[in-house]
């Protein structure tokens, strides 16, 4: 047997694509696919029927670990990923109803993220599959982002324009892809990325910068409409180079940038002298048991909210921008946004607002399935399940995995 997972005579082995492939006699027997996701610092399983039917998804997260560190400390989120899959599993599948034996294949995360982090999910996923004799299947976990959205539009009966063009905005990618179903397969051109920062991360170290909590873009979502968006005059960003080879396919006019504005939030930081009420603010917050966004709008002078509503809104405005930019020049007929910062309400208020303006149809997920969840890998599993598109045993974590 060509791709068992191990040789030993009497195992079970890892169903290959060709025997997991469904033909019309050998149709799913109940559509469930229990999705694992452990890039980064969620551990999340769910139970998604065809791809559209959520019948649990649930998520331990890892944020009072990390918040300490004001970012995500790698080694921790792999021990905490250990200790937290088999019990998020068990969870994932008593709110299901179901047992491992209804289930008819198994997703995860192959990459991009953290090579710790996403090998506990795909070990963990191998040796299920291995075990249960089901077909394992391999997502990217940016086209899990895109079927987010994808998940709820077809819940909705809701058909998208084609091609579409997917704003994936998150902690680590601010990426651009025009995506096309064909033949129930979908197809992903990269067409534009961040150079540096990605627009979540920017948020991440911004907030830090401003000594509010981690993960900063909640924070700074919660406390911009408190301040004036034209304060700080941080101007259009713009990228003239093409710093990479990987780029040279990709006009610099969808290329993002915002390491620079983060300097300029600091550079503004530092000429105003705001570093004393910064450190004020940052010890404040750190005496509270469970510090949220509303505790720091006591500890944020006007300057401090200016700034906040200032960077927002040169994020915004130059996602909003490039993003429609793209859609005309690749004629998009819609735009999907997805990933942690779709949660952002000026985000969601700018995009909407251009694409009625433009006639242009706009989908965001919810905000439950815009952070990372693992509803998303199993919607993006299912047409890979139906087109028989099964991992072999040599998968492995893949952190620097791309789409497109
Ligand atoms: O998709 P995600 O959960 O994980 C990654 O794949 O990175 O995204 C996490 C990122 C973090 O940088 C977080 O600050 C940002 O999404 N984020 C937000 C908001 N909620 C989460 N950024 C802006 N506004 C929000 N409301
Ligand atoms: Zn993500």
């Amino acid at each position: 047997m060509e791709r068992c997972l191990y040789h030993g005579d009497m195992r079970p082995t890892l169903p290959s694509s060709a025997d997991a492939a469904p033909t019309p006699e050998s149709a799913p027997r109940s559509g469930l696919i229990l999705g694992i996701e452990s890039s980064c610092d969620e551990t999340g399983e769910a139970i998604v029927r065809g791809g559209v039917e959520v019948l649990s998804n649930v998520i331990a997260s890892q944020i009072r670990t990390h918040a300490p560190y004001g970012g995500v400390v790698p080694e921790l989120a792999s021990r905490e990923h250990l200790q937290n899959i088999v019990p998020v599993v068990r969870t994932a599948l008593q709110q299901a109803g179901c047992s491992f034996e209804d289930l008819d294949a198994i997703a995860v995360t192959e990459g991009p993220g953290l090579a710790g982090a996403l090998l506990v999910g795909v070990m963990y996923a191998k040796g299920l599959a291995f075990a249960l004799n089901k077909p394992l299947i391999a997502v990217n976990h940016l086209e899990g982002h895109i079927h987010a959205v994808l998940l709820e539009a077809r819940k909705q009966q809701q058909t998208l324009a084609q091609p579409t063009l997917a704003l994936v905005v998150s902690g680590g990618h601010t990426h651009l892809y025009l995506a096309e179903e064909i033949g129930g397969t979908w197809r992903y051109n990269n067409i534009g990325r961040t150079v540096d920062d990605a627009a979540g991360e920017a948020f991440d170290k911004v907030a830090k910068l401003l000594g509010l909590g981690y993960p900063g873009g909640p924070w700074i979502d919660w406390l911009a409409p408190h301040g004036d968006p034209h304060a700080v005059p941080f101007g259009p960003i713009t990228v003239k180079q093409k710093p990479y080879r990987a780029l040279q396919k990709q006009s610099p006019r969808f290329l993002f940038s915002f390491s620079g504005l983060k300097t300029a939030v600091l550079r503004h930081v530092q000429q105003h002298a705001m570093k004393p009420v910064i450190e004020a603010r940052r010890e404040a917050l750190a005496k509270l048991a469970d510090a949220r966004p509303s505790d720091a709008l006591a500890l944020c002078d006007t300057a401090t909210l200016n700034l906040i509503a200032s960077f927002q809104r040169a994020v915004v405005e130059d996602l909003v921008r490039k993003t429609f930019a793209a859609a005309e020049t690749f004629h998009s007929a819609g735009i999907v946004v997805s990933g942690g910062v779709a949660a952002n309400g000026e985000l969601r208020q700018y995009f909407l607002a251009a694409g009625q303006k433009r006639g242009l149809p706009v989908i965001f997920p919810s905000l439950e399935l815009s952070t990372d969840n693992a509803a998303m890998i199993a919607a993006a599993a299912w047409p890979k399940f139906m087109s028989g598109d099964v991992a072999t045993e040599t998968l492995t974590a893949m952190p620097s995995l791309s789409l497109g």
